[in-house]
């Protein structure tokens, strides 16, 4: 499996990796995004992973690229960086042009953002987009978000692209209050991969690579208190990643506590933590006895553990168990499924049929959507949601006649 970030020694890097349009959604690294290449597949699949994240809470986010008859298809926008351009240009020069690009979440705004800019970059490619795609506040034409309305069609409703070696399954649609929550996903039949955005995962103890390139989230999350010093060690970076993970699964960890203001103040500012890096000794957060045991329920051990995403569990189908089992069945029935590759975490995961019906009948065994431990955070904010009105209690009342 070929690994590499993406350099062109002859261009400044900064330049290379800049993304210009970061402050419409203002995430960590902001306007330097490194990318990591990987060939998942040989010859059929292969991934490229930017770090998005707020306050060194990161994590990669990936666009995957098939191979299609005729050239390349892209699954899962990322902003077009230099590198990222490069490198989808090096796979061009092989296996044929980029023929399509598809946007398979309505919901997923980190996922979204970069569509309108990667179109631009490959201005011959056709572009498929889930339907129920939503702006906020104000619901605009797709025009307007800078989706080429002339080369966009909508999947499922005006037909599926490559349809000839790739079967689309629809997970949703669901009407979550703002919008809509939907996701198609993509079952590529030569390799026998499964393309998911948001909905499954599978998360290993190990880092992912593109830590390796800056582990500083990683190393900043390992500590205890503002006041100690960013060091580097495999054991501090796995103990950083256990926490991003508890962090991107569940947003307020139960093992996590604020402490006051002017504790944080308190330890901020000491000499050696003066810098950006270390956001000048800032660090609100206690890690109370129990992390790790709670973070160990996500993190397979040897293999990454494949789990519905704790955050679409609570927020997104607590109410809608039902379409989640019904798309899992549908999954099962996939000819040849062998791997899993989603937007977030591990890549390839190994995905058969047995390993899905595991997950479905353990969905179906264990309390759905409960309220306590690690899942109090997310709990309050959909109860806060149903009762403020903003979300529906019948997720599917809307799309019914
Ligand atoms: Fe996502």
């Amino acid at each position: 499996m070929k690994t590499q970030e993406i350099i062109n020694s002859s261009e400044d890097s900064s330049v290379d990796q800049s993304w210009p349009w970061w402050p419409l959604l203002p995430l960590y690294p902001y306007g330097h995004r490194r990318t990591l290449f990987r060939e998942l597949i040989p010859d059929q699949v292969w991934s490229f992973e930017q770090l998005q994240g707020l306050y060194y809470v990161a994590v990669p986010v990936r666009l995957t690229v098939l191979k299609v008859t005729g050239g390349l298809m892209l699954v899962n926008p990322l902003p077009p960086t230099g590198q990222l351009r490069r490198g989808i240009e090096d796979l061009e020069k092989k296996y044929g042009p980029v023929l399509t690009i598809v946007l398979p979440t309505a919901s997923g705004l980190e996922h979204k953002i970069s569509l309108p800019a990667l179109s631009r970059a490959f201005p011959q490619a056709e572009v498929w987009i889930s339907s129920g795609q939503w702006s906020f506040p104000f619901e605009l034409p797709l025009g307007w978000l800078g989706i080429p309305e002339g080369r966009t069609k909508i999947l499922i409703e005006e037909g599926l692209p490559h349809d000839d070696i790739c079967s689309w399954i629809q997970l949703g649609p669901l009407d979550i209050g703002l919008g809509s929550f939907q996701e198609v996903a993509c079952f590529h039949k030569p390799s026998g991969t499964l393309l998911v955005t948001d909905a499954l995962v599978g998360i290993e103890e190990k880092p992912p690579e593109l830590f390796d390139i800056d582990p500083t989230p990683l190393l900043f999350h390992s500590r205890e208190r503002g006041d100690e010093l960013i060091k580097d060690s495999l054991e501090a970076r796995k103990k950083g990643w256990a926490r991003l993970v508890l962090f991107s699964c569940f947003l307020r960890p139960n093992k996590l506590s604020i402490p006051p203001f002017f504790e944080v103040l308190r330890n901020s500012f000491k000499p050696g933590l003066r810098n950006f890096k270390s956001h000048f000794g800032l660090y609100p957060f206690v890690w109370e006895e129990g992390w790790e045991e709670s973070a160990g329920e996500l993190i397979g051990k040897e293999k990454p553990l494949l789990q519905v995403a704790p955050v679409l569990e609570r927020l997104i189908f607590p109410r809608a168990q039902d379409a989640l089992i019904q798309w899992l069945d549908e999954l099962i029935r996939l000819k040849g499924i062998r791997w899993l590759v989603s937007a977030h975490f591990s890549a390839p995961v190994e995905l058969f049929p047995r390993k899905i019906r595991n997950l479905k009948e353990q969905i179906k065994r264990r309390p759905w959507a409960i309220g306590e431990g690690n899942w109090q955070f997310l709990d309050g904010l959909d109860k806060a949601l149903l009762k403020g009105g903003v979300v529906p209690k019948d997720p599917f009342e809307k799309f019914r006649g």
